[in-house]
């Protein structure tokens, strides 16, 4: 077991650079943080309330918009619980501690480590997880540190302390902990991974891409899909490097951040083969995207042209090419919701509608991407039909589709953009070309 480190303050050896005030949701603020009293000074309570429990963020990162990040990844720690009758959580960027809480309290957690690099943050854990007996032992329920997240990782590895769930809340591109986690996490475990790197997964620094998750990223129009690819596939390669492979339960992209959230199952040998994991292309010229295994790199070429490597195709990769969710994991995610009362409740994170969203786009027979009407529209030079006028009419046509999570006014099909604007030609009477 690690050891709680002691109250000292010291600073955090993690932190090369403070946190940019504008990355930080609750900056403290300059005159009104400390109320002065007459026998001295206390921090300002800052009372939050999710899902019923209570606790305080002070001037802790802490996002309400994340909640149904929150609420995703417990649902799928209280399934793991039920399936496997044990479940211990490496909280390993807690902020103020109310995943660790809610890993507790609602998924019924038998072991929570609440790790965060900031020991400032201590006070806060402390007083947010106090509802939850502590216990002592083997019946020890939480323990909170401050280390950085490679050496809580690595320190867990050397001790043999594995954890059945690992939860790094990360913000920016960092992604050391790739190489670590999968020292740490159980077999058959899951690992719930964040980036907020919007820059890398619009395709605006594919050398930082390629750094950090191995993934040379070219701006596509479904960027924010690329965003969990990335991510998933930065995962891909590290486990397969350690003789483990990963397969994605779900994956969530969150416009806050924006933020891209995946929940991981970590499988003991190494990908039997690379089908998921490959380059794909996006055809400036007719919007046409493809996806390319390994054996295929040579051979890249779009329908619109005859000659392979037109300069029109865009090509980013390696990346996860695969299903972002599984149907039966979201499935059960969303009976438990609804049993839990957390569906139509009136809160507005409208988890019915993504849970439902999310088990639409993972038939096996769509692709990776999403058409976005409007970019239809102007290639067709038209108005563009609504979304459900369209959708019904692409699946006439024997296509699959469906809505996207990711983009409102998109659709995720296997039909070609050549082929969905014929399609709203038709649909709107106008002279085939
Ligand atoms: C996005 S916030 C966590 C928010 C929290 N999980 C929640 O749901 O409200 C990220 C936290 O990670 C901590 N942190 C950043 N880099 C770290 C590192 N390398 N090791 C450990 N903690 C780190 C920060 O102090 C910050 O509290
Ligand atoms: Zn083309």
């Amino acid at each position: 077991m690690l050891t709680v480190t002691p109250k000292t303050p010291s600073p955090s050896p993690f932190l090369h650079e403070p946190l940019p005030k504008s990355q930080n949701p609750n900056p403290k603020p300059s005159n009104s943080h400390q109320i002065h009293c007459f026998n001295g000074s206390y921090h300002k309570p800052t009372y939050q309330t999710e899902r019923g429990l209570q606790f305080e963020t002070e001037d802790t990162f802490f996002r309400h918009e994340s909640a149904t990040g929150r609420d995703l990844g417990v649902l799928s720690a209280a399934l793991y619980k039920q399936s496997k009758q044990q479940l211990r959580v490496l909280d390993v960027m807690c902020g103020c501690g109310i995943r660790s809480l809610r890993y507790l309290a609602e998924a019924k957690a038998d072991f929570v480590m609440a790790n965060d690099g900031n020991d400032a943050h201590r006070r806060v854990i402390l007083g947010n997880l106090k509802s939850i007996e502590r216990g002592s032992g083997d019946e020890k329920r939480w323990v909170v540190t401050h280390f950085d997240a490679n050496r809580v990782l690595s320190e867990c590895y050397l001790k043999r302390e594995f954890f059945d769930l690992i939860d790094i809340d990360s913000f920016g591109s960092d992604s050391s902990f790739l190489r670590t986690v999968f020292n740490a996490v159980k077999r058959d475990g899951l690992l719930y991974l964040t980036s907020t790197d919007g820059y890398s997964s619009g395709g605006h620094r594919p050398n930082n891409s390629l750094a950090s998750y191995g993934a040379y990223i070219l701006p596509m129009p479904y960027s924010n899909e690329i965003g969990l690819r990335m991510l998933i596939g930065g995962a891909v390669r590290e486990a397969s490097a350690q003789g483990y492979h990963v397969s994605p339960l779900f994956s969530y992209y969150s416009y806050h951040g924006p933020v891209f959230r995946v929940m991981l199952r970590v499988h003991r040998k190494a990908l039997p083969d690379n089908r998921h994991y490959g380059f794909i292309s996006y055809c400036n010229h007719c919007g046409n995207s493809q996806a390319y295994s390994w054996e295929e790199l040579g051979q890249m070429s779009c329908p619109c042209s005859n000659t392979i490597g037109s300069c029109s195709l865009v090509v980013s990769g390696p990346l996860w090419t695969g299903p972002l969710h599984d149907a039966t994991h979201i499935t059960k995610m969303l009976n438990l919701a609804e049993k839990w009362g957390w569906v139509g409740d009136g809160t507005g994170t409208d988890l019915e509608k993504l849970l439902s969203r999310m088990i639409d786009e993972s038939d096996p027979r769509l692709p990776f991407g999403y058409i976005k009407l409007d970019e239809m529209a102007s290639r067709a030079k038209m108005n563009s039909p609504s979304l459900k006028t369209m959708m019904s009419a692409v699946q006439k046509e024997g296509y699959v589709a469906s809505r996207s999570h990711i983009a409102s006014n998109a659709i995720k099909t296997n039909c070609p953009m050549v082929a969905c604007i014929r399609i709203a030609k038709e649909l709107q009477g106008c002279q085939k070309n």
